[in-house]
């Protein structure tokens, strides 16, 4: 089988490097793919990766593509191409593409469509209202106290939520959006919810439309700084499994969610064939929604891959076909560490095209596996490519030794202006899960 795999990130290498050990994949290809992808190599065939150099966005450009190579299975990454109804369009040329629709895929691109689904559907969210009129949105963050998160709609490359504590500051952020438009057409019209306390946590789910398959725990390390200092980022590290829910409540926890969910989705006629990602957090009160994604986290796919034991192809065919109720999912018992080395800037611009020196020694340290994510081949060397670099990702019997690993291995590893977060997974390592 001829499998194309669409974005360039961590999570699409982490993607392909999983698919790659299918058997029964006899050539792949990544647009556009980055230095890490095309390294890796199909088990059956030992035939590399490749590249094709076209824009995860570029619908027209791939669909060309397609015709012409005739991939007879797609994999979409990243969340931008869902959003421009990239699976509506290639489904309708004849290929068989895994991801939701565009209808679907509103569940990430829209969020005040997820806030009311939520309130329709009753499952468990933050107070909250959408609002399109800025008088009305400050009077509500007034009735909030100003303690409020106040969310532009589309999509805002993880820059859209500005969390308050105080009124003042809340009808600041209401104006940023909704006046002066510093998020454009994402931000005219936004969210505001009520501001909660507590662990966040990331839900996975494959899902098919009729059935649902919960993912373990992980935990992303949004902040660019150790304890959670400085702005947001698309995440600086991840973990799995996190220690703050047990496996019972983490089932009671993905029911509360998605039953209602999925119940909602066929009752409203939406046809949901991919990942669903809650991001949840766990208050006092319970846990409460407070977003969703429709794709696979970055960098949560990294530490959910190097644990997955199923062929990956298998479950992803099975989301198209609407056969994933006939599938288990199975996870390796070993903890996994991501730690995300970033360059000089991040989130801010950062240069590129820094060589990068050490990965061929840190990829032969035990149970290591680094993922590329911003990185480009230039003149033949491995050099830096974007904001996030790398997620190098460690595997181990137990989650203080997978985090030893990869820390070990992000030692072996420089580029000028290198950051990474030391801190990554040290809350688990503190935290003493309840007995049950
Ligand atoms: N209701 C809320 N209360 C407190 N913090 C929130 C709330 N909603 C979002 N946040 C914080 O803002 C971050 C980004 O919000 P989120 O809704 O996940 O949007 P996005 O990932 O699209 O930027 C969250 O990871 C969380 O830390
Ligand atoms: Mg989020």
């Amino acid at each position: 089988m001829k499998v194309l795999v669409i974005g360039s990130g961590g999570r699409e290498h982490a993607l392909t490097w999983k698919l790659a050990q299918s058997p029964r994949i006899t050539r792949m290809w990544v647009a556009p793919g980055n230095a890490g992808t095309r390294e890796e190599r199909l088990s059956g065939s030992g035939d590399p990766v490749e590249n094709v150099s076209l824009a995860a966005d570029d619908l027209p450009g791939l669909l060309d593509w397609s015709r012409i190579h005739q991939p007879d299975f797609i994999v979409v990454g990243p969340d931008n191409p869902l959003a421009l109804g990239i699976v509506d369009r290639f489904r309708e040329a004849g290929f068989r593409i895994w991801g939701p629709n565009q209808k679907a895929a509103r569940f990430e691109s829209s969020k005040a469509f997820s806030q009311e689904f939520m309130q329709r559907h009753g499952i468990p969210t933050a107070r909250a209202a959408s609002f399109t009129d800025p008088a009305q949105a400050r009077r509500f963050c007034d009735e909030l106290q100003g303690q409020c998160a106040v969310k532009a709609d589309g999509l805002a490359l993880g820059k859209g939520v500005v969390v308050t504590s105080d009124p003042a500051s809340a009808h600041r952020a209401v104006d940023e959006m909704l006046v002066r438009g510093a998020f454009g057409n994402a931000g005219s019209h936004i969210v505001i919810q009520e501001r909660l306390h507590g662990r966040e946590v990331s839900l996975h789910a494959l899902t098919d439309g009729s059935c649902y398959r919960l993912f373990p725990t992980s935990q992303d390390h949004k902040r660019i700084q150790d304890g959670d200092q400085g702005p947001n980022t698309g995440g600086m590290g991840t973990y799995s499994p996190a220690p703050f829910l047990s496996d019972e409540e983490l089932s009671r926890v993905g029911a509360a969610i998605l039953d209602p969910w999925l119940r909602g989705c066929r009752a409203e006629g939406i046809d949901f064939r991919g990942l669903i990602y809650p991001g949840v957090m766990l208050t006092v009160d319970g846990p409460r929604v407070i977003e969703f994604n429709a794709r696979f986290g970055d960098p949560e796919t990294q530490v959910y891959l190097t644990r997955l034991e199923n062929d990956l192809l298998d479950l992803l065919e099975a989301c198209v076909e609407g056969t994933l109720g006939q599938h288990a999912l199975r996870w390796s018992p070993n903890a996994s560490v991501c730690v995300v080395a970033a360059s000089a800037g991040y989130p801010g611009t950062s240069p590129k095209g820094k060589p990068i020196e050490g990965l061929a020694g840190a990829a032969r340290l035990p149970g290591v596996k680094v993922f590329h994510a911003g990185t480009a081949l230039q003149d033949g060397r491995v050099v830096t490519n974007g904001g996030r670099v790398l997620g190098v990702t460690a595997t181990a019997g137990t989650l203080a030794e997978a985090r030893d690993r990869a820390y070990e291995a992000v030692a072996t590893i420089a580029f000028d202006g290198m950051q990474y977060r030391r801190d990554i997974a040290a809350q688990a390592l503190q935290h003493h899960a309840p007995t049950a």
